[in-house]
């Protein structure tokens, strides 16, 4: 490794040269004072008092103790990669994006993740891994925020901090859900039976992928995508492992995590230096953007529904390859700052609940992980199109704006080249017609079938496959301390199927639940309950 490479494995980072830190002949002061010594403090003789004017003493120490920033509040724990999204120029019906109509290579960084642990987590634990992807386009940046589960807990984001708050370690004595007591996280997934859907996922061997390079990446989401000519669609986004889908077992699962808990990171880092660059094809669920926003009965505003493969097939748009580590972990796969509103032409959101919360909730919290509002002139932030943003000033600000007048029009900064709002190639929300309607807290009815997914889930798994979630369920549910929590939880299996309530209901010695937790029958997708009916049921 060259002292000048800037990637340990030679390849292009997407990080441009000019942020290369740490060079020159000396050993310096953070002022570029030459030092010759930075092994001993000054002292009044070589066994006296440490003198309180050696300032490289203070310089050294009090930059050390503000080394360390806020992890995360979820997914804490994570580890990425640089790579290149190469689109396949296809997209051009359904999209107006440059990167994906036209074909054009795009520097990407990719940040895996587990959702609940600490910095220091275990990496092979039974969660959600997030799966975010930074696309460095010429039209600025567009982030993908995923996971490798492709429905989430809740319908609506004021539920977030809930569901968060019922998963994180207890607040008494710090012990993480994950393998220790467990009965807030199954309180809250029983009582808010939208969460059935995630959790049989997360208990399934999605919950503990093999490695990151044999993960999906789902958007979750419905967004709605723009053409040249202002068609619309709506759309759900989907990595494809080049790899495949692989899992471990629940033994190894546990085993690696005593005898590796970085198992995951070094698998990825290992991987690319390697030069086995893994590789994801990105595809495309579309649907017909219809007042309703529903297909084939499905809401599609409900992040707890997918739609089936065999409804809407994935259509690959374009190949993402990762191809070079970071070199820094905390400059890079710690400061990245992902955001479900970074958005470039021809890409837009939808009205789903939990989407508008996000929208909010990323750039919020980066203002306090990142230490104020100018995170995006870190150098994985920064986008690789021009900036001219008119905003200034504020904590950590590195710009030297020139100019008088920061605002626009303007009469003195040189008139107004710069024409706000829809000057060709700007970014415009598409209109949507919103429903007059009186102002409610209430979820729509299409939101209330919480089972008829799950169990399309659990009778597409094979019967190795059941085994496993019957032991994951049995196994976590063991955990959980008080038996009204064990039991509610068992009564709403029954509402994905009778067979799997009974089962963990054995495995745990209970008597098995008569009632299921919400009627089994309840689907409001016709095409769901025709599919779920011509699948084996063993
Ligand atoms: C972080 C995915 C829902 C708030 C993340 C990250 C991912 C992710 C992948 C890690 C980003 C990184 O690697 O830096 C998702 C998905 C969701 C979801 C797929 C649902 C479909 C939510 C909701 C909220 C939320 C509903 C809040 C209303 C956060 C916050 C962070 C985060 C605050 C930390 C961001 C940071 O500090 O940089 N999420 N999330 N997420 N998410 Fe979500």
């Amino acid at each position: 490794r060259g002292p000048d490479s800037y990637s340990p494995t030679g390849q292009a980072t997407g990080m441009p040269a000019e942020f290369r830190a740490q060079r020159g002949a000396y050993l310096t002061t953070a002022q570029g004072l030459r030092l010759p010594d930075t092994d001993h403090s000054l002292k009044a003789g070589p066994r006296g008092p440490v003198l309180l004017r050696d300032h490289h003493l203070r310089e050294k120490i009090t930059h050390f103790d503000h080394e360390r920033i806020p992890e995360r509040v979820v997914h804490a724990r994570g580890a990425a990669a640089h790579g290149v999204f190469r689109g396949y120029g296809n997209a051009a019906a359904i999209t107006k994006a440059a990167f994906l109509a036209k074909g054009e290579e795009t520097p990407v960084f990719v940040r895996f993740s587990t959702v609940l642990g600490s910095r220091g987590s275990a990496d092979t634990v039974r969660d959600t891994r997030g799966f975010a992807t930074k696309f460095y386009t010429s039209e600025g940046v567009f982030d993908l925020v995923g996971n490798n589960i492709p429905v989430f807990f809740i319908q609506d984001a004021i539920k977030f901090p809930d569901v968060i708050h019922a998963a994180k370690p207890q607040p008494d004595r710090e012990i993480p859900q994950a393998q220790s007591a467990h009965d807030t996280f199954w309180d809250f997934v029983s009582l808010h039976t939208e969460a059935t859907h995630h959790t049989l996922w997360n208990m399934s061997d999605r919950g503990i992928p093999r490695s990151f390079r044999t993960m999906e990446g789902f958007g979750v989401h419905t967004f709605r995508l723009v053409n040249a000519d202002g068609g619309t669609s709506l759309v759900k986004f989907h990595w494809k492992p080049r790899m495949g889908v692989h899992s471990l077992v629940w033994e190894e699962a546990q085993l690696i995590n005593g005898i590796d808990p970085d198992f995951h990171r070094r698998d990825l880092a290992d991987a690319i230096e390697a030069g086995a660059f893994p590789e994801w094809e990105f595809g495309v669920q579309v649907f017909p953007d219809t007042p309703e926003q529903t297909f084939e009965g499905i809401d599609l505003l409900d992040p707890t529904k997918i739609v089936p493969e065999e409804l809407a097939p994935v259509q690959p748009i374009g190949l993402m390859t990762l191809n070079a580590n970071p070199v820094n972990y905390f400059a890079e796969t710690e400061q990245v700052a992902f955001h479900v509103g970074h958005l470039v032409p021809g890409i837009d959101v939808t009205d789903d609940p939990l989407l508008a919360g996000r929208l909010f909730s990323y750039l919020d919290t980066q203002i306090t992980r990142l230490g104020g509002p100018n995170f995006a002139q870190l150098p994985i932030n920064r986008t690789h199109a021009q900036v001219n943003d008119l905003l200034r000033d504020g904590m950590h600000q590195t710009a030297v704006h020139a100019g008088a007048a920061p605002y626009r029009p303007n009469s003195l900064d040189g008139g107004c080249p710069f024409q706000a709002g829809t000057a060709a190639g700007g970014y415009v929300e598409t209109p949507v017609q919103v429903a007059a309607a009186p102002r409610v807290r209430a979820a729509p009815a299409s939101f209330d079938d919480h089972f008829s997914q799950p169990r399309m889930f659990w009778l597409s798994l094979s019967p190795v496959e059941r085994e496993h979630v019957i032991a994951a369920y049995t196994f976590e549910l063991s955990k959980v301390y008080e038996p009204a929590i064990r039991e509610r939880v068992v009564r709403v299996l029954g509402g994905i199927d009778p067979r799997l309530s009974a089962q963990v209901a054995e495995g745990l010695g209970l008597p098995a639940q008569e009632q299921p937790g919400k009627p089994a029958s309840v689907s409001a997708s016709p095409a769901l309950s025709q599919m779920g009916g011509t699948w084996p049921i063993t």
